[in-house]
């Protein structure tokens, strides 16, 4: 006799909350206070802004942080810095957040979409390469979830090919690829402090890099075409207003002494899970890799097969989880699916007039759309509980394989 599922009017594995988020306490009340009180409320003249940008670099092993509004503007301005544009093409995964391939049209260049490898969810540098034409000038790669990318290949490829690397490193704060900190791997690499993120300020972004000459650039772009040195009115590029405020960097001071414990009970959390999950029949949690010395878990990914779990589906699993007290969710659909590219192809209509036309409708990479099939997440406040939710995660789901296979 199997347990009745909750889905189905039993009682779920759990009633208790997971973890609230975000943390905050007397760090963050203080800090706020005093920028309050200090009246010194924007980044011109401020000290929190270029305190943070500082504290941020040294935490990414990067020379220089460019503090911004967010994540979405962070990719904008690098992509603006470096001199991509019109009629460039930006090599992209599409198992990612719209904005990694969105930034590349809002600068009028084109998004040209390469698969992902199965193991870690990322750019392919295998499908980057059969992607490249003459008109390529960089590559996008995406840390999703916190697990770096293969920063090896990609890095060869753009020495071989003379591309720019721009990690969207989003999900990746503290990640680290052989034992150096992600971002900075490549020309530069931009960050988000949105709500969800493992570092937030509720919103919030920053580029980092070690070269002098792009963070001088990135700073321009983000100051309405401003230099370090110039006058108030003296606009050198094209730019725009993207300034980070006292109150995201005071937050994000605060909040950036949680982070090291909290990276360290995802991760604890997060190995604790693979060992439980592997136990289980139609569960394929990602293999490790031994050039990630450090996973971020902004997101914990696994697979769902259904054939072990009475042929019910993914979407049927979502939701009995969910009963069983277990948020998840399916995840991405494949980038160049929605809408927004399916209605338009680049180098035409509204975008940008020139490049090399690319219909939407035809791009296929059979990886991401399989993992956009059966891929379920977990979301990073869950693992920042103990081991005790570990095991009710575990539990919710061979509670279901057993009532579905019974
Ligand atoms: C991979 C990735 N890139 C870019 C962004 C954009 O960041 P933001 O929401 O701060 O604009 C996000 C955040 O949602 C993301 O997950």
């Amino acid at each position: 006799m199997t347990e009745k599922l909750a889905v189905d009017g039993g009682n779920p594995v759990r009633t208790s909350p997971w973890p609230s988020w975000p943390v905050f306490g007397r760090e963050e009340e203080e800090i706020i206070l005093d920028v309050l009180r200090s009246g010194q409320w924007w980044a011109v003249g401020g000290r929190r802004v270029p305190e943070f940008e500082s504290a941020f670099a040294a935490m990414q092993d990067a020379k220089h942080a460019v503090a911004v509004t967010n994540g979405t503007a962070a990719i904008e301005i690098a992509l603006r810095a470096l001199g991509i544009g019109c009629g460039d093409e930006v090599i992209v995964p599409p198992y990612t957040f719209i904005a990694t391939a969105s930034s590349v049209l809002a600068v009028g260049a084109t998004p040209v979409f390469a698969d992902i490898e199965p193991t870690n969810l990322n750019l392919d540098p295998a499908a980057a390469e059969a992607a490249i034409t003459e008109r390529t000038k960089a590559i996008i790669p995406v840390h999703i979830a916190g697990c770096p990318a293969d920063m090896d290949g990609i890095l060869a490829l753009a020495a071989k090919h003379h591309l720019i690397v721009i990690e969207d490193a989003a999900q990746a704060h503290a990640a680290e690829w052989r034992g150096r900190k992600v971002g900075a791997l490549g020309d530069c690499g931009t960050f988000s402090f949105q709500a969800s993120k493992n570092l937030n300020a509720g919103e919030g972004g920053c580029i980092v890099t070690n070269k002098e000459d792009v963070a001088d650039k990135c700073w321009s772009v983000h100051n309405v075409g401003r230099t370090r040195s110039g006058k108030w009115y003296e606009h050198h590029v094209l730019g725009g207003n993207f300034r980070m405020t006292e109150w995201q960097a005071g937050i994000l001071l605060a909040q950036l002494s949680r982070l090291p414990e909290q990276t360290e009970r995802r991760t604890s959390n997060a190995l604790r899970l693979t060992a439980l999950l592997d136990q289980i029949p139609g569960i394929r949690t990602l293999p490790p890799d031994e050039r990630v010395t450090r996973h971020a878990y902004h997101l914990y990914v696994f697979r769902y097969d259904s054939s072990e779990f009475g042929g019910r589906s993914r979407g049927d699993f979502l939701k009995a989880m969910g009963a069983e007290g277990v948020p998840v969710s399916a995840g991405y659909v494949p980038l160049y699916k929605e809408i927004v590219f399916q209605r338009k192809t680049a180098g035409v209509g509204s975008w940008c007039k020139a490049g090399r036309h690319v219909d939407y409708s035809r791009v296929a990479c059979p990886v991401c759309e399989q993992v956009c099939d059966d891929a379920v997440w977990l979301f990073q406040t869950m693992l920042l509980g103990d081991a005790a939710d570990m095991d009710d995660i575990a539990s919710a789901i061979e509670k279901i394989r057993a009532a579905w296979t019974a």
